[in-house]
């Protein structure tokens, strides 16, 4: 028998044992697969039900979906990076290429933008978000996930309970009262993520990143400075962009807000948009001690210049 053969029949017998023959003729009987089968092309094209017959929906729907997609595949990579972080001794040069992955797959998702900003007209859009009732994108529970899985930190609300940022915001302007969109969204997906919050012990990028600084004995503060780590470093100015990598998504999103909204003052979600969307893309950031210590280290190279230029 070929060497080949008999390495995967010695593979098969070590998994399966006695059965490994009736699985080599499984194998033999089984109709040849094709794309489809692998792809589930059928299923994925069953999926796209616009609500409405106008034709833009569909472009809407479709970005959508595969937004979700690559949300679920940047989900992928940093839950494998933090595993990687996690490892005893950490594995820092995997966790940087899953966040350099993650960091590619949403500049493609804001590259792309475009084809809802400029490929969909404002006014069929208008039209057929009335069939939307109160659902919004700020219901993604994807991209709630990524938030909490990269660093995001809860805000205290008071002395007892703390809230996610956009848990303030969906409220009625008048009464302060929770809109329906984020009741709707709470029930189904807050129980599973303050979970995933509060065991996420260091769960999320930011806080693995600030184990491996603590078990190396590394300051946050050194890592941008000549004697640093390189792959630390590396790693350091992955999750910088990671963060920008949100944020600059946020952007081309508001963009297509601003662009489709610009005479509605209020999204399907209800928030005040305009002021809502611009502050969560302002004030919210992912890896804050990172921000700082880079800041930091930039001010000090500019004062280094300024001696070296004056002297
Ligand atoms: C024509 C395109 C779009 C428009 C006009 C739009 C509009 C809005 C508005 C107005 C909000 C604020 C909440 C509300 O009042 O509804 C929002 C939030 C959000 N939308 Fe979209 N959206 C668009 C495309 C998308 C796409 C393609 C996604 C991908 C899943 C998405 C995901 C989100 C997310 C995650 C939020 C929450 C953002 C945050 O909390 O900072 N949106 N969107």
């Amino acid at each position: 028998m070929n060497t080949q053969l008999q390495a995967a029949l010695d593979k098969l017998t070590a998994r399966y044992g006695d059965r490994a023959a009736d699985y080599v003729e499984g194998t033999a009987i089984r109709r040849e697969i094709i794309y489809d089968d692998y792809i589930q092309t059928d299923t994925l094209l069953s999926l796209q039900k616009p609500l409405t017959d106008f034709h833009d929906e569909m472009t809407f729907l479709v970005y959508h979906q595969q937004t979700e997609l690559w949300f679920r595949l940047i989900l992928h990579e940093l839950e494998y990076g933090v595993e990687a972080l996690l490892e005893e001794p950490a594995n820092v040069v995997v966790a940087t290429e899953s966040a350099v992955r993650a960091n590619r797959q949403f500049h493609f998702l804001t590259d792309s933008f475009d084809i809802l900003i400029d490929g969909l007209s404002t006014d069929a859009f208008m039209e057929f978000r009335k069939a939307f009732g109160t659902s919004s994108g700020f219901q993604s529970a994807q991209f709630r996930a990524i938030e909490v899985l990269s660093g995001l930190e809860r805000l205290s609300k008071d002395e007892k309970s703390e809230q996610f940022y956009w848990e303030r915001a969906a409220r009625d302007m008048n009464t302060g009262e929770p809109t329906l969109t984020l009741i709707k969204f709470k029930e189904k997906h807050l129980h599973w993520l303050n979970t995933m919050y509060e065991n996420r012990k260091p769960f999320s990028f930011r806080l693995a990143f600030d184990k491996v600084l603590h078990d190396k004995k590394v300051a946050y503060a050194d890592l941008f400075t000549a004697t640093a780590s390189a792959e630390l470093r590396t790693l350091a100015e992955e999750l910088l962009k990671l963060d920008a990598s949100i944020i600059e998504w946020k952007r081309s999103h508001l963009r297509a807000a601003a662009k489709h909204l610009a005479k509605a003052p209020r999204g399907t979600g209800e928030t005040n948009w305009a002021e809502y969307l611009n502050r969560s893309l302002k004030e919210e950031h992912y890896f804050p001690e990172l921000i700082n210590a880079r800041k930091a280290a930039d001010q000090e190279e500019e004062i280094e210049g300024v001696t070296l230029a004056d002297a």
